[in-house]
């Protein structure tokens, strides 16, 4: 009797476990033909208690049906899931794509990238240098004298001595590179150094502790570079930089590492120099500071007096880019804030 039921139901679970197509059904068959709960299941918990002829006969019968419909499901399993695979594998070409997220350069790097290549097509290479740098480079090799004060111009940041010869401070310009890159190159020569810079300054809207400037040099054998070479790259920069023409300004001022100094300004772009609250109504905006290089600069970098002569300024990156994008806020830039970097 045992014999006929368990034929029964290894018959019709084989037959559901070829059929079953996927995972649930065949949790429930499982559950139906080989768990302990099972038909089957009883049969052989039941065995126990049968006579030792009925154990004989039924036992191996049972068993075997055990292992077969064990089989059949594993080998529904194997079916079920290799037919999942390979329609997981299908790939729709035409399904748009969901973005990954990206990062990008920072403002102030790409602008600096976008001025670089501009003074590249005007023959121009870069160079930089470092940011901790000497008191020799960044004062004494511009003909800044020790106890002179120019040198309270800039707030410094001075690092500790520890031990070193020489006395280290944060650069408090991009000028710091002007004679290292001397020192080590003959003119004629034309290069721009874009950098980071520090100053040890109470910050604001407009005052930053760290910022970023453009320096520009060219040095060629005396008169052969004038004060007309400047204007005339600082006019073709800026008309490339902002896309019109804009007129380059000077005025007389004082830096130690030139002489003549001046400023110098651009025709504000913001309101066709007409004026407007940026440009404070003047129709000029304040670029930077530029000059014909100190000879001082030259002998410091090992150079002939009087054999060389060059032009250099520099200017405040981060203050351009406050204009080009009309940020009101000069510290939103070293904020580390990504929503401000993310709109760019
Ligand atoms: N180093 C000056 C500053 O940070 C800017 C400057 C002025 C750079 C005159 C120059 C220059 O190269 O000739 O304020």
């Amino acid at each position: 009797m045992h014999g006929k039921r368990i034929a029964e139901i290894m018959e019709r679970g084989m037959r559901a476990f070829s059929e079953a197509e996927d995972e649930s059904v065949l949790l429930a068959l499982e559950t139906e033909y080989t768990g302990r709960k099972s038909a089957l299941g009883e049969i052989l918990k039941g065995l126990k208690d049968l006579s030792p002829e009925e154990k004989k006969e039924v036992g191996p019968i049972a068993n075997e049906a055990r292992l077969a419909l064990g089989r059949a499901a594993s080998a529904a399993r194997t079916r079920i899931e290799t037919r999942k695979l390979a329609e997981d594998e299908r790939f729709d070409v035409t399904i748009p794509g969901s973005a990954a997220p990206l990062g990008h350069l920072h403002p102030i790097t790409r602008l600096s990238h976008e001025i670089e290549d501009i003074f590249a097509g005007m023959g121009f290479s870069i160079a930089d240098g470092p940011e901790a740098e000497t008191e020799f480079y960044n004062f004494d090799a511009l003909n800044v004298p020790a106890d002179h004060p120019a040198r309270d111009m800039q707030d410094t940041f001075w690092l500790k001595q520890d031990g070193l010869d020489e006395k280290y401070v944060l650069r408090t310009h991009t000028s710091s590179v002007q004679v290292r890159y001397m020192e080590s190159h003959v003119p004629p020569f034309r290069i721009v150094i874009p950098g980071r810079i520090f100053r040890n300054e109470a910050t604001d809207a407009s005052h930053e502790h760290t910022f970023h400037q453009f320096e520009c040099l060219m040095v060629d054998e005396a008169g052969s570079v004038t004060v007309a070479h400047f204007k005339h790259t600082a006019e073709t920069f800026f008309r490339e930089f902002f896309g019109r023409d804009v007129e380059v300004r000077l005025r007389p001022s004082f830096f130690p590492f030139t002489e003549p100094s001046f400023e110098f300004d651009i025709s504000c772009i913001l309101c066709d120099a007409k004026g407007c609250p940026v440009c404070k109504k003047s129709g000029w905006l304040e670029i930077g500071g530029a000059g014909m290089v100190h000879q001082n600069v030259f002998t410091a970098a090992g150079y002939e007096e009087g054999k060389y002569q060059g032009f250099a300024w520099g200017f405040g990156l981060t203050r351009l880019a406050m204009m080009k994008y009309r940020i009101p806020d000069i510290r939103l830039f070293m904020g580390g804030d990504v929503r401000f970097i993310r709109q760019f």
